[in-house]
């Protein structure tokens, strides 16, 4: 067994402290009592390693941000009450005023929109947004005042890649801190810190969680970056972890791998499958034989998983509405990297925010089309999108 599946199945846990309860217990409590006044002095010499009150620390989350820590090669982990709180804190924890940001352009609408509107009009910050496809545009866009560059890599919607020993080296070398949001690759297949990245921040509701049931998210990084995200940016702001919800992780956990293998071998016939489908235009998937950065994803990923899009040769949105309503197996639906296969049409909400010129603009087409492909047998999905797209010709 690798040392990764021991984290994952037996990873901090040691069932004789608890009567041999092959599954820890949930610490469902709000607070720890002490014994006398000396003893929670002591607590508070140092409370990121004291149980005192569970919006800092709780044994529940704990087990789970040591396993997470391993998996990614951390020192320490802090678990949020969703991706979005541990992005937040992750920026903010960088963020300095009126300094400036560079940030890829694709990454996960919400990130973005905080940078736009926290940190660029609250804390006077500039942005440059870079495509990130190559080190030199990271590199073009540095200035004297650059305190952070934010990554995502796959990126959103176009899975482009970023050279993260690339970027890291042209970061350290200015003095610019780095963050990347590693949901996509998950801590099995990216090892962002390995290849000098400071914070690595997950969506846990994605495939860490797996089963549509917990919305959690997570801070990876250095001890000293991961205390004083600690007392600051966790502690202050209060997007803490419930031990339910950690708990629920926990049992996610022991399953990673093997969804993770699930989830890659099914996405990767689904891949093929519509690249040669005569209705398919291109197929946006990291893990393709044809990906357009396949050297950088060998480099620097040791595996791909369910999410990808593909743009349909058509642009017609009735044919569009057609083919996303005959899926039978795949549910139409936000979010991803859970058991179940899952379409998404960034048109929806494009359509309702913007005019068709502009969201031209956004490099999509109408007939971009997103897919979470699950752990159902890949054949039925295979065929589900086949009987979908024949009805395109209709
Ligand atoms: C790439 C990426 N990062 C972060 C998030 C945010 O995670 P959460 O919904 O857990 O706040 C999402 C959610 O869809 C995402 O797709």
């Amino acid at each position: 067994m690798t040392n990764e599946m021991m984290t994952l199945l037996h990873g901090e846990e040691n069932p004789a402290e608890n009567q041999g309860a092959i599954v820890p217990p949930i610490f469902q409590n709000t607070l720890f009592a002490f014994e006398n006044w000396e003893a929670i002095d002591k607590a508070y010499e140092d409370p990121t390693n004291h149980c005192i009150y569970t919006r800092g620390k709780n044994p529940s989350c704990d087990i789970v941000e040591k396993k997470l820590a391993a998996l990614a090669h951390g020192e320490k982990a802090k678990l949020f009450a969703s991706g979005m709180a541990a992005i937040s804190a992750a920026l903010l924890h960088f963020a300095k005023p009126k300094g400036h940001v560079i940030a890829v352009q694709n990454i996960y609408g919400p990130a973005r929109n905080f940078i736009d509107h926290y940190l660029v009009e609250k804390m006077e910050m500039t942005v440059t947004y870079v495509t990130g496809k190559d080190v030199a545009d990271f590199e073009s866009a540095i200035q004297e005042d650059t305190c952070l560059i934010y990554l995502e890599s796959p990126s959103s919607v176009v899975f482009h890649l970023q050279d993260l020993e690339g970027v890291s080296k042209i970061a350290k070398r200015n003095q610019i801190k780095t963050i990347i949001d590693n949901t996509w690759a998950t801590p099995i297949f990216q090892k962002d810190l390995d290849f000098g990245i400071d914070l690595e921040v997950h969506s846990c509701t994605k495939y860490i969680g797996g089963h549509s049931d917990v919305v959690a998210g997570v801070v990876i990084g250095s001890e000293k970056d991961i205390d004083q995200i600690f007392h600051h940016e966790h502690a202050l702001l209060g997007g803490e972890m419930a031990p339910f919800e950690s708990w629920l992780l926990l049992r996610s956990l022991r399953t990673l791998h093997l969804r993770l293998e699930k989830h890659q071998k099914n996405a990767w016939l689904v891949a093929n499958f519509l690249e040669n489908h005569s209705e398919v235009e291109k197929v946006y998937y990291p893990g393709l034989t044809s990906f357009e950065q396949r050297s950088l994803a060998e480099k620097q990923m040791t595996g791909f998983t369910g999410l990808m899009s593909f743009e349909l040769k058509t642009n017609d949105i009735e044919k569009i509405k057609g083919f996303v309503n005959h899926l039978k197996i795949f549910q139409i639906g936000v979010s991803w990297g859970g058991f179940e296969s899952l379409v998404y049409v960034p048109a929806i909400s494009y359509l309702k925010e913007m005019t068709e010129e502009s969201f031209e603009k956004t490099g999509l087409s109408l007939g971009n089309i997103r897919i979470s492909v699950g752990l159902e047998d890949a054949a039925d999905v295979i065929e589900d999108l086949e009987q979908a797209l024949g009805s395109i010709c209709l």
